[in-house]
Parts: C-alpha cells; sequence; structure tokens
C-alpha cells in the first residue's frame, strides 16, 4: 500500500497514542505488587501499614515564573515516576522488614573474599532488567555478604548512626539531587548548614567563638565526610598559617626546606588518620606516650615540644582525641590546651564517636581546655543517629582554614560571595550534598531531650556490660568505661583472646573488633544498636562467657594432652635410668648409709617429678588449687613414698 504524506503524518500520530495507551496501562496498578511476589525472605509488606502521611503539596509557584505545560517525559527508561512510586513505597516497607528482622541474619556473613564474582556475570547487560530481577539478585547475592552493622548483636567499631528519620532526609535529599559547592549552586542547603552547626554547636556546648551564627564572631562551622577529612583540612589550615608566618620571617629560606622543620603531635591513641594527614601534608608527626589511662596528658607533650625545639625542630599542631578509638579515653585538654597556647601551637580536637555525647552536659568537663581549640570535629553520623555521611567541623577562625583551600576559578564565583559562605573552600571536594537535612530531620524530630536519652542508655548499658565481665572471674576491665565502649580481656594471654574474638566472630552470633592497649590484645564491645536492651546486653555477656568457657576449655585439653606426652617421655626416661641403675641399687643396699641416702635422694626426685606433673594435670583438669609442699620421705624406713602420698 502506498501512502501520500498526510497519510503517513496520521498513522505515526495513531500509533503513537496506541503506544503511549500500552505503557500506560502496563504501569496501572494492577501490576503485581512487588512485596506480594517479588523480594525474597522479607515476609511481604509490613503489616503495620499506617494511614498514610499528608505531604503538604509544594507551595504555589510565583506565577511569574515560566512554566512548561507538560511535566518532565514520564520514562519507561531505568524506572518511570509511576514504578518508581509503586518500587519505592515497597522499598520502605523491605527496609523495615528488614529492620524488624535483621536479628534472624547472621551479623557477620560466612563467605570468603572473591564470593560475588563467580555469582555475578563478567559483563554489564545490554538490555534493561527489571526491578524485580535486580531485587531479586539483591536479596540473593548481595545480602549475603553483608555485615549488618544494625544487628542487635553488632558490637564492633563504633555504631553507624541510622533512624528513619535520616534515613528520610537522605531521600530527599537525593531526590533534590543537588551538589550545592556555593550559596549560589543551593541556596538553602548552604543556609541550612550553617544554621544547623549553629544548632548543633550549641547542643553540645561550643565555646560561642566557634559557632557560625555569633554576632561579629570568626567561627564557622562544616559538615565534611568523614572524620579522616576533619582532621587532614584542619591540619592542611594549620600548617598553612605556620608557613605563612615561616615565610615572612625567613623570605630567604627555601619553602621545601621549611616545611621539613615543621612537626605536629598526637598520642598513641589518636586515630590512623592523623598520622595520614601529616603523611599526605609531608610533615613529621611524633606519637607520644599516654598515661595509665591511655589519656595524653600536658606534660608529656611539653617536654616533646621542648626536645624538639632543642632539635632545630618547629612544632606547630597539635591533634588530640575526645573518645580514642581502641578505648575511649579522653586527652587532658585542660592541661594540652596552656601549653599549646604558650607555644603557639594550632589545638584540634578530634572527638569523632564521643562529641555527640556533649549533649548530655554531665559529660562536658570532659572537654575542658576546649575554649583552648582551634578546630573541633565530631561524626553525628556514629553516635547521633545521622546516617553516614556526616562529619561536623567547627574552626574558631574561618579565615584560617579558608584562606589554606581557596581556588577560586571564574566559573564559580557569584554575584552574592560578598554575602555568602561558599562551602567549596572549606574543604577538598568541591561537590558537596545536602548534609544537613537529615541533621535537621533527627535533631526535629528526636528533640534534644530524645537524643540525651538515646546517649545515656547506651552509656548504662555499656556500665552493665562491664559490671557483668567484672563479675566474671574469667574477664578483666582494660579500659575506664566512660561512654558505650568496653575493652576487656580473658585473664590469660593474647593468643587465648585472639582465639576468643576468632570463635565469637566466625559463630555469626556477635561480631566485635579488637584493639591493642598497653601492647595487650584486647576485645572492644561498643553498644551501637540505636534501641539496644537490657536483654541484647545480657544475651551479649552469654555469648562471650560460654565462648571464653570453651577456650578454657579447650586450652586445658590441649595443655593435658601436652602434658600427658611430656608424662610418658618421662616415663620412659625413668624407666630407662632404673634399668641402668639395678645392678647398683642392689649394691648400694649393702653399702655405707651415705651411699644409700644419696641413691634414694636421685630416685625420689624423679618420682618427685612425676608426680608433680601428674598433680599439674589433674589441677588443671579440676582447677585444684596449686600444689602442696612435697614432703621429702627420705626419713621414712621404707624408702621414698609413692607419689599419691607425696602430694595429698
Ligand atoms: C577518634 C576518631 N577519629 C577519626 C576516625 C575516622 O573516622 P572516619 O571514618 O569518619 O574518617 C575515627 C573512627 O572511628 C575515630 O574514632
Amino acid at each position: 500500500m502506498v501512502y501520500g504524506l498526510g497519510e503517513a503524518l496520521k498513522n505515526l500520530n495513531s500509533y503513537c497514542q496506541e503506544r503511549t495507551t500500552r505503557i500506560r496501562n502496563s504501569l496501572s496498578p494492577s501490576r503485581p505488587s512487588m512485596s506480594e511476589t517479588t523480594i525474597p525472605g522479607t515476609g511481604g509488606s509490613s503489616s503495620s501499614s499506617r494511614a498514610s502521611t499528608t505531604i503538604p503539596s509544594t507551595p504555589n509557584m510565583d506565577p511569574t515564573t515560566p512554566t512548561v505545560d507538560d511535566p518532565a517525559p514520564n520514562t519507561n527508561n531505568g524506572m518511570s515516576r509511576d514504578e518508581f512510586r509503586q518500587y519505592g513505597k515497597e522499598t520502605v516497607d523491605y527496609i523495615v522488614d528488614y529492620l524488624e528482622n535483621i536479628q534472624k541474619r547472621r551479623v557477620v556473613p560466612a563467605i570468603e573474599p572473591g564470593y560475588l564474582k563467580d555469582l555475578i556475570p563478567s559483563e554489564a547487560p545490554n538490555a534493561p532488567e527489571s526491578f524485580e530481577s535486580v531485587m531479586e539478585d539483591f536479596e540473593k547475592l548481595i545480602m549475603p555478604g553483608i555485615t549488618h552493622w544494625q544487628h542487635p548483636r553488632f558490637h564492633a567499631y563504633f555504631p553507624a548512626g541510622n533512624s528513619f528519620p535520616s534515613i528520610i532526609a537522605d531521600m530527599l535529599s537525593d531526590a533534590i539531587g543537588c551538589v550545592g559547592f556555593s550559596w549560589a549552586a543551593c541556596p538553602a542547603m548552604t543556609e541550612l548548614e550553617l544554621i544547623m552547626l549553629d544548632w548543633f554547636g550549641k547542643m553540645i556546648g561550643l565555646p560561642a567563638e566557634f559557632l557560625p551564627l555569633t554576632e561579629n564572631g570568626k567561627g564557622g562551622g562544616v559538615i565534611q565526610s568523614s572524620a579522616s577529612e576533619c582532621n587532614f583540612v584542619t591540619l592542611l589550615a594549620a600548617r598553612f598559617e605556620i608557613m605563612k608566618e615561616l615565610r615572612q620571617r625567613f623570605p630567604f629560606v627555601e619553602e621545601g626546606l621549611l616545611l621539613s622543620k615543621l612537626i605536629a603531635y598526637c598520642s598513641k591513641e589518636a586515630h590512623s588518620s592523623v598520622e595520614k594527614a601529616c603523611m599526605i601534608g609531608m610533615v613529621k608527626l611524633r606519637i607520644l606516650e599516654t598515661d595509665s589511662k591511655f589519656r595524653l596528658r600536658g606534660e608529656t607533650l611539653r617536654n616533646a615540644i621542648q626536645e624538639d625545639r632543642n632539635l632545630g625542630l618547629i612544632p606547630f599542631f597539635v591533634s588530640t582525641t575526645l573518645g580514642t578509638t581502641s578505648c575511649c579515653s579522653f586527652d587532658v585538654l585542660s592541661e594540652i590546651g596552656p601549653i599549646c597556647k604558650e607555644n603557639e601551637l594550632w589545638l584540634h580536637v578530634d572527638a569523632a564517636y564521643s562529641g555527640s555525647a556533649f549533649i548530655c552536659p554531665e559529660f562536658r568537663p570532659l572537654m575542658n581546655g576546649i575554649e583552648y581549640a582551634m578546630s573541633f570535629n565530631t561524626n553525628p553520623n556514629k553516635w547521633l543517629l545521622i546516617n553516614f555521611d556526616c562529619s561536623t567541623m567547627w574552626v574558631r577562625d574561618r579565615f584560617k582554614l579558608t584562606q589554606a583551600l581557596v581556588v577560586d576559578p571564574l566559573y564559580l564565583q557569584h554575584s552574592w560571595m560578598d554575602k555568602s559562605i561558599d562551602y567549596r573552600h572549606w574543604g577538598i571536594p568541591l561537590s558537596r550534598r545536602f548534609r544537613s537535612l537529615k541533621l535537621w530531620f533527627v535533631i526535629r524530630m528526636y528533640g534534644i531531650d530524645g537524643l540525651q536519652k538515646y546517649i545515656r542508655e547506651h552509656v548504662r548499658l555499656a556500665k552493665k556490660m562491664e559490671a557483668m565481665l567484672r563479675g566474671d572471674a574469667k574477664f578483666e576491665i582494660v579500659n575506664e568505661v566512660i561512654m558505650g565502649l568496653v575493652c576487656f580481656r580473658m585473664k590469660g594471654d593474647d593468643e587465648t583472646n585472639q582465639t576468643l574474638l576468632t570463635r565469637l566472630n566466625a559463630s555469626g552470633r556477635i561480631h566485635m573488633v579488637p584493639a591493642s592497649l598497653g601492647d595487650r590484645f584486647v576485645i572492644r564491645f561498643c553498644v551501637c544498636a540505636e534501641n539496644a536492651t537490657d536483654k541484647d546486653i545480657e544475651v551479649a555477656y552469654e555469648i562471650i562467657s560460654q565462648a571464653a568457657q570453651h577456650v578454657l576449655h579447650d586450652s586445658v585439653k590441649a595443655v593435658i594432652a601436652e602434658e600427658d606426652e611430656e608424662a610418658v617421655a618421662l616415663e620412659e626416661m625413668v624407666a630407662d635410668l632404673n634399668i641402668q641403675e639395678t645392678p647398683d641399687k642392689g649394691l648400694a643396699r649393702q653399702n655405707s648409709a651415705d651411699a644409700v641416702g644419696q641413691r634414694l635422694e636421685r630416685q625420689l626426685s624423679k618420682e618427685e617429678i612425676l608426680a608433680q606433673k601428674q598433680h599439674e594435670s589433674l589441677a588443671k583438669k579440676r582447677y585444684l588449687p596449686e600444689p602442696l609442699e612435697l614432703s621429702r620421705a627420705s626419713d621414712t624406713p621404707d624408702g621414698p613414698c609413692s607419689p599419691e602420698i607425696l602430694v595429698s
């Protein structure tokens, strides 16, 4: 059939209409619901379906704003809007079911490195795949390789903040999808970040000089991705400041030489990111000893500064920690601060984990001396129910930070630069996510009261675990339990403790990680789950205690086996000696009293050794007390007593 042009256009139009109708139909609600049919292992959609919340509709648009007639195309590529509506809701159900049933899963996966390579095709698909099939593989292939940080038996590292308000805020941030490197790039993002850093700074009791909205203040706050980044940028700021001064004082000295003289300080317990910062920043770092409570003290710092100055070095930066990673110890800021001031050193305070606890006034004495600090950071994404990433950082003088980081190409400049903050000058990446949104949601929806309750409950539970372990003769506590971290070990050697931890982690029932404290292997138990309960702590203690009992039992068995081997070898040796001695024995009885005495003595000592061995084996088997003094039996008329009599 031959068409004219008009006819062809008519056909094309009707084809397009028909195709649109077909696609619409295929997206109608009669499609099977994912939760009913596809996501495995979740028990379907949540039973607790709540009445839908009324989310306010978009405020009226400015009538002068030009609008397009049609919304953006409801594309079927990847996922259409209608599909997103449906799958998004079902995914929320999946998330709730996952978190509700998380305790049924192993805490750590039972897989080995490389497990996924053979399960996933080696090439990416050319043709689109359905959401159902991706989700099915997610549950089948990905979940078995997940370490479940939100599991009630997850006690490793520090908590990974997580809460529903935070997840929702992140969803919104993802949907807005802005890249707010400057005020102009997303005004609300910059402004909310400022306000949140002001709120949160006040909540933890930071001095007003740090707060962004203090009138005529020089301070400021910013959200970085990680505490490591905070440690690094503050080091860069401190380095810039000292180099500026040195360049002025020694204009003819090569910059590389000046740099080689700089030295920073931190304690043995500081996080490894401080070492990394110095490595990248190309400055020397001196790692200082701590006291018996794993704290850096003023005197240690003062001596180190003096020694280094005598060597011609230039001390410029001290990184202290409030809540160290290994054992949650607190460097003594009130001693360190004045020394930094005297010596004009930049004092940084890394409170990655414990900083959030300062929302409870009773913990604030731990940061006495903060008034000497130039910068401070804490991670609400650790202990304030905010999902990763959200590392808040404050500086006493924002210009000292930004001078080290400003690079200002024309294409990033805008007309509001004199009136606003551009956060791209406060960190390393240009692009930034809308992270303040989750702080805003969480702080508002829990309230300061709710957040204080959460922190206090974790501390209470950690103290409960401490008390349970202290009440058990198998264990000793190694740190001062101040926050939610308990460091303990079995009484015994490092190997025993390593065995215990390996067994516990391999069991899949609980997860903890080790630390080295005072050169001893310790096990860290951190309260992590948002809604951890007394029962959780009791169950965790039972698991640990039972595993320790098994380790003891096994080591006793191993010792007994070893001892038995030794005893057999010894018996054989004795038998050999006896064979060699037999002719002498007869003679000895007929000879002088001295000679008899000597022989008895020799024979007795062999038997004594055997008796001792037997006793030790028994003692270990039955936890008998230390052996009694062996009585010398050479005075008995019939010669030596039997070993049994000797040990009784
Ligand atoms: C005291 C301290 N500083 C820094 C870090 C590193 O944190 P991030 O993973 O946010 O870089 C940690 C991590 O636990 C920490 O405990």
